[in-house]
């Protein structure tokens, strides 16, 4: 097993008296899949925003490649390499398709100089590519505004990772996608390169199993497992986690397991 490109090490956020992430330590390795799932609330979201600090820890210490990270501002995280989609949609919606994978490429030339012609032909060419990676090659001059709710999330994707991040963070990105959208995805993540350390918040379990490679369980804030998907799919706690909340149907969804019954 390589080294954990990112490291949790009992992390917490509270609100008032709610634990929203409550002493969470996860070891995410270099190269790996890791999906995070769990019922609404359990913290996910908000574990996302201490990884990229866009909302500081209460406790706890996140470590990125072996540096601890935990004190550093949103943009110098994002500087090491974290990159992520947001629950809730962040692209320019004026803007075309082209425009705003354009504007994330071109970030890693820094804002200290003019881009020069030969800086601004290699981002071109990258957002082409990465507009064809996630299937969006005709929409290119199409504004994000007239883009399907699928198309945008595959937008927000390609944005992620034109700032070519060595962790990439998404959250819930096959909501709202066909399932021909969500395998498309699927692929496309399990096709980027190992130095490419993927986290994914996903309710869709068709999409988290058939990519994942390690999962962790949150519920109330809490690590209820992590373990191979077999492993979680397998777990006892975990279908009660999931089926004490109503959304049992999120496992009993699934071709696999058929063992489970519903009472
Ligand atoms: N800024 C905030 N202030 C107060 N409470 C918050 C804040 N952000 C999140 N919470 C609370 O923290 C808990 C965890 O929220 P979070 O959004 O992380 O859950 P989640 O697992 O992402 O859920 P979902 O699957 O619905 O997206 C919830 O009870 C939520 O209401
Ligand atoms: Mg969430």
């Amino acid at each position: 097993m390589s080294a954990p490109l990112l490291s949790l090490s009992g992390i917490s956020r509270h609100f008032g008296a709610l634990k929203a992430v409550d002493d969470v330590s996860i070891d995410v390795p270099t190269g790996a899949r890791h999906a995070l799932i769990g019922p609404n609330g359990a913290g996910k979201s908000t574990l996302f925003r201490l990884v990229t600090g866009s909302m500081p820890v209460s406790s706890g210490t996140v470590t990125l490649g072996g540096s601890d990270i935990t004190r550093l501002p949103e943009f110098r995280r994002a500087r090491r390499g974290i990159s992520q989609t947001l629950q809730h949609s962040s692209l320019f919606l004026s803007q075309t398709v082209q425009q705003n994978v354009l504007l994330a490429a071109q970030r890693q030339y820094g804002t200290r100089h003019a881009i020069v012609p030969r800086e601004q032909a290699a981002a071109r060419e990258r957002a082409r590519a990465l507009l064809a990676d996630v299937g969006l090659e005709g929409r290119a001059g199409t504004p994000v505004s007239a883009l399907s709710h699928g198309e945008r999330r595959q937008l927000e994707v390609a944005v992620a990772l034109a700032c070519q991040p060595r962790l990439l963070l998404l959250d819930e990105p096959a909501a709202g996608m066909s399932p021909a959208e969500s395998a498309r995805l699927v692929e496309l993540l399990k096709s980027l390169p190992e130095s490419v350390t993927v986290v994914i918040v996903e309710h869709d379990l068709e999409v988290v199993f058939a990519l994942a490679t390690s999962v962790t369980v949150l519920h109330l804030g809490r690590v209820l497992l992590t373990g191979s998907p077999d492993e979680v799919r397998a777990s006892a706690a975990v279908q009660e986690a999931y089926l004490g909340t109503g959304r049992g149907s999120l496992f009993l969804d699934m071709a696999e397991p058929a063992h489970l019954e519903v009472s």
